[in-house]
C-alpha cells in the first residue's frame, strides 16, 4: 500500500483534546498543509484566521449548536474565510485548504476536526458566519468557510480500513 493511502486510512476527526499546547511548529507545517492547496486559476481567494487566544475559543465554541463546543477545549482554531467577489469557486478552493490542514494534523498527531460554519446558525438563529464576523472583523466580502479545532489528544480514534470503502459508488464507463 503506498504511504499516502495509509496516511488517508488513518486520518480521524478528533474532538477531544489534551489542553496541551500544539508545538508551534507542528501548527506551521498545518497552515503550510493549507496554503498548499490547489486553487481554480491560483486565485487563493482564502485567508485564515489563526485563533489561541482561550477566551475567544470559547466564544467560537458557541458558534453553532454543539457541532463546535470541542473548541472549547482546543489549543486553537483555524478560522477559513475567502472572498466571493475573486472567484465563483471559493468554496471549492476553501475546502481544499481545510481538508489539506486536517490531513496535516492527523499526520503530525495532532488531533483536529472540521466545523461546518458555511450555510449554519447559532443557537440562537444567527447565522455563524455573522456571529464570527462579529467577534473577529472579517469585512462583507469575506464569506466564512469552516472553522478547524486542533489539539493535541491521548486518543486516535481506530484507522479506517480498506473494507469499509464504498466502492458501490463507482460507476465505470457510465451511470
Ligand atoms: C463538510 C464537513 C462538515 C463537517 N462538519 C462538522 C461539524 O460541524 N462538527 C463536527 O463535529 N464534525 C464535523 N465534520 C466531521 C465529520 O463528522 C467526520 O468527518 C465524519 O463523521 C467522519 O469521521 P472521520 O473524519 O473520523 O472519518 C464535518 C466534516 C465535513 C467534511
Amino acid at each position: 500500500m503506498s504511504d499516502l493511502l495509509e496516511i488517508l486510512l488513518k486520518r480521524r476527526s478528533i474532538r477531544k483534546y489534551t489542553g496541551e499546547a500544539i508545538p508551534a511548529e507542528k501548527l506551521e507545517e498545518i497552515i503550510n498543509a493549507g496554503l498548499l492547496a490547489e486553487s481554480g486559476r491560483r486565485i487563493c481567494p482564502w485567508e485564515l484566521i489563526v485563533v489561541k487566544d482561550k477566551d475567544m475559543l470559547k466564544k467560537l465554541s458557541e458558534c453553532r449548536e454543539g457541532a463546535a463546543k470541542m473548541l472549547a477545549g482546543a489549543d486553537a482554531a483555524i478560522v477559513v474565510i475567502a472572498d466571493e467577489e475573486k472567484t465563483d469557486v471559493w468554496i471549492e478552493d476553501s475546502s481544499i485548504v481545510m481538508a489539506n490542514m486536517h490531513l496535516m494534523a492527523d499526520h503530525l498527531g495532532v488531533g483536529s476536526c472540521w466545523i461546518q460554519g458555511r450555510l449554519r446558525n447559532t443557537p440562537d438563529g444567527e447565522l455563524t458566519e455573522e456571529y464570527l464576523r462579529d467577534l473577529l472583523g472579517y469585512p462583507k466580502n469575506l464569506r466564512l468557510e469552516a472553522i478547524l479545532s486542533l489539539g493535541m489528544y491521548d486518543v486516535h480514534p481506530e484507522p479506517h480500513s480498506l473494507s469499509e470503502l464504498k466502492i458501490e459508488k463507482i460507476h465505470y464507463e457510465k451511470y
